[in-house]
Parts: C-alpha cells; sequence; structure tokens
C-alpha cells in the first residue's frame, strides 16, 4: 500500500537523532503501528464504498483483511507494552 514512506523517514530521523537507545529501539515499532493504522484507515474507507456500492464480495474480503491488520495491530500494542516496561526499567533515575 502506498504512503509508507512518511512513518519510515520520521522513523529514520528519530534514530538519527540524539536519542536514548530505548527510544531508538523503539521507534521501528512505533513506525510499524503507524503503518497499520494508515492501512487500516485505508482498508476501512473503501469497504464502506464497497458496502455503498452494494459490492458484497469485495467488502467482504476487504473486511478480511482489516480485521489481519487490526490484528497486526493488537499483536504490536503487546509488544510495545512489553518493550516500554522494559524501557521504564532501565531508564536512568532523574535527579533534581
Ligand atoms: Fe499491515
Amino acid at each position: 500500500m502506498p504512503g509508507h514512506g512518511r512513518p519510515i523517514k520520521e522513523d529514520n530521523e528519530t534514530i538519527s537523532e540524539d536519542a536514548t537507545p530505548a527510544v531508538k529501539d523503539a521507534a521501528p515499532l512505533a513506525t510499524a503501528q503507524r503503518v497499520e493504522h494508515y492501512e487500516i484507515a485505508g482498508y476501512g474507507t473503501v469497504r464502506t464504498f464497497a458496502n455503498l456500492l452494494a459490492q458484497p464480495k469485495a467488502s467482504s474480503l476487504l473486511g478480511k483483511t482489516l480485521k489481519k491488520e487490526a490484528d497486526t495491530d493488537k499483536k504490536l500494542t503487546t509488544v510495545a507494552k512489553k518493550l516500554n516496561l522494559k524501557t521504564r526499567r532501565v531508564a536512568p533515575k532523574k535527579t533534581k
């Protein structure tokens, strides 16, 4: 699906910035989730069009693809939560 260039460019910018290793580790995951959200929006919109145009076969196929994208997003959320917990454990404590 076209349009993935911008999140990937932003990911590369984050990785090249002066960020902590944990942030750099999390950047590709955040990018993957942005891509999934982009795909979910696209497939959802097209499925709505298919419904409006009375195209049940197309709507069904798009619905299946949409579910796969949503499932991937949920898996990425699970990984992100684990990574964020790990990051919190290794983050340096702030001093006043
Ligand atoms: Fe996807």
